[in-house]
């Protein structure tokens, strides 16, 4: 159906010499300060930039302990919250109005301004999250291809016969810090290209980078009514958005908490939610195990593990269980990654968001009954943020390790009698967002796929990454809230549409 009309957009080549080249001066440039590196971060609300209640965010390049940049944003309080809600139900602009071709044409210059601003993009999530280079890249192409595909998507709506279909009128996107580009572009494109009025609110920790995100929006022509952006605190004033009955649908990634808080502030809200996972990656005595390392190690360790969809749990079937080269390979495999500034290129990991705290602090520093550190995670650097890898062994059923989603650069590594058990102690979590399977037998493969609960299945691949289109991503049990459809799939703009089915007489 797509074919030949959506391709998905390629990342950077970091072989090539040239883009290391272009990519050492976007780091000057981030480098070196100010200039056109936005240091005052207003609100927009009702079309204008407002400056109030400013906190500042110091953007550090957290190995260093080096200041990149000192961005001061605004924090929009529930004056501005009436405000927005009431011009985004206005709509002065007619973004409603405009047929699916006219948004779908604003959008692909969305598109080309996010390819034009990669590179910022880049040094901006470097400066304000930590991220290196090479996570944040994928991002940009998958932010490409949600500005492409979802207005692609809708026109399938719009042509059907009989069918009027509009948006349902304001939406609200609520974003994280782990991914700032690719997610908060894919819920903003989704609702725009579905013909709905935006309010963005970013993760507090992200909101240079939403800002550099949102400037490709605006100059590519959607108004400042249209989309709104609306750093604020979301205990305080977060509530006040997701409680106001003119918000019309709430797009939310981050934790179970808030979307249950939202779901008990405004009952019956329309909420796409994507929560949280912890995700098993199974690994039998019919794998591959050398590509079983490498593919666990990039989906538990980029971008420190900081990924809903990140490996956090090995299970080993028995004979991989108590092969001693797998062990040290795996291990040798995970002291292999680089931790350090997001600025140099051979690192694999930068800093943590933050220091460790609560949940993932626990798994950083404790053992339980019967585990081991395979290998103990350092905090290095004399800095709360770095943290190299961690893999814990013999984790036991059920055991803290087993059942807790950590978010961070750890795994720990089960023993399971086969792979029958290896499925019940996935689908034991009780969430069910990524999960990957190493095995080359093909009955093995088939027997998993319909056994584990889990709503993105990767078969000898990471299970991070997911590709527009190729693979839409979502899950099911604890790691989705609300009714909301897969990410990056064509149906997943229909949820933020109003369709009526219309049959007059000739
Ligand atoms: N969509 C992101 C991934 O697949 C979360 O890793």
């Amino acid at each position: 159906f797509y074919e030949g009309e959506f391709s998905n957009e390629p990342d950077t080549d970091w072989s090539l010499g040239t883009n290391r080249k272009w990519a050492e001066a976007i780091r000057d440039k981030w480098k070196k300060g100010p200039e056109d590196i936005p240091t005052e971060i207003p609100l927009i609300v009702a079309g204008l930039d407002v400056y109030h209640g400013r906190e500042t965010q110091e953007c550090f390049d957290a190995s260093q302990k080096e200041k990149v940049c000192t961005a001061r944003y605004a924090m929009a309080n529930e004056e501005d919250v009436i405000r927005a809600v009431t011009i985004a139900k206005a709509d002065p602009d007619g973004w409603r109005k405009k047929r699916a071709e006219e948004r779908h044409r604003i959008l692909s210059r969305v598109a080309a301004e996010l390819r034009r601003s990669r590179g910022d993009l880049l040094g901006a999530a470097a400066a304000n999250t930590g991220k290196v280079f090479t996570e944040s890249d994928p991002e940009v192409s998958e932010a490409i291809d949600f500005t492409e595909f979802y207005p692609h998507s809708v026109k399938a709506y719009a042509e059907l016969n009989n069918v009027e279909c509009q948006g349902k009128g304001v939406g609200l996107v609520i974003s994280p810090w782990n991914f700032p580009i690719a997610i908060p572009c894919g819920g903003i494109a989704a609702s725009l290209a579905a013909g709905n009025t935006v309010i963005f609110k970013p993760a507090s920790a992200a909101v240079l980078t939403a800002w550099q995100l949102c400037q490709c929006f605006w100059k590519a022509g959607i108004s400042k009514n249209v989309l709104q952006f609306l750093p604020c605190s979301g205990s305080e004033t977060g509530v006040k958005l997701t409680a106001h009955p003119d918000v019309n649908f709430v797009i939310l990634t981050g934790g179970t908490n808030t979307g249950l808080r939202i779901l008990e502030t405004r009952p019956g809200i329309f909420l796409a939610a994507e929560t949280g996972g912890k995700n098993a990656t199974i690994v039998t005595a019919m794998s591959d195990r050398d590509q079983a390392i490498k593919n666990i190690i990039h989906s538990a360790f980029s971008n420190c593990g900081q990924k809903c969809s990140a490996t956090s749990l090995v299970i080993l079937e028995k004979e991989v269980y108590k092969d001693e080269r797998f062990k040290k390979q795996l291990v040798d495999a995970a002291k292999s990654c680089n931790v350090g500034s997001a600025w140099d290129f051979h690192n694999k990991m930068g800093a943590l968001i933050h220091p460790p705290q609560g949940d993932l602090k626990k798994a950083l520093t404790e053992l339980e009954p019967g585990e081991s550190w395979a290998l103990k995670p350092e905090n290095i650097r004399n800095n709360p943020c770095m943290w190299t890898p961690g893999i814990k062994w013999g984790v036991s059923p059920g055991s803290y390790t087993h059942m807790t989603e950590f978010f961070g650069p750890l795994i720990g590594v089960m023993s399971a009698k086969n792979l029958e058990h290896a499925i019940e102690l996935v689908n034991q979590t009780g969430y069910g967002l990524t999960s990957g399977l190493e095995s080359l037998d093909k009955r093995e493969q088939n027997h998993w796929k319909n056994q584990v609960r889990a709503g993105n299945l990767y078969v000898n691949r990471g299970t991070t990454g997911a590709i527009v289109l190729r693979q839409p991503f979502g899950g099911m049990g604890k790691s989705a809230l609300g009714a909301g459809i897969k990410a990056g799939s064509p149906s997943y703009v229909a949820q933020f549409m109003d369709f009526k089915e219309t049959d007059f007489p000739r």
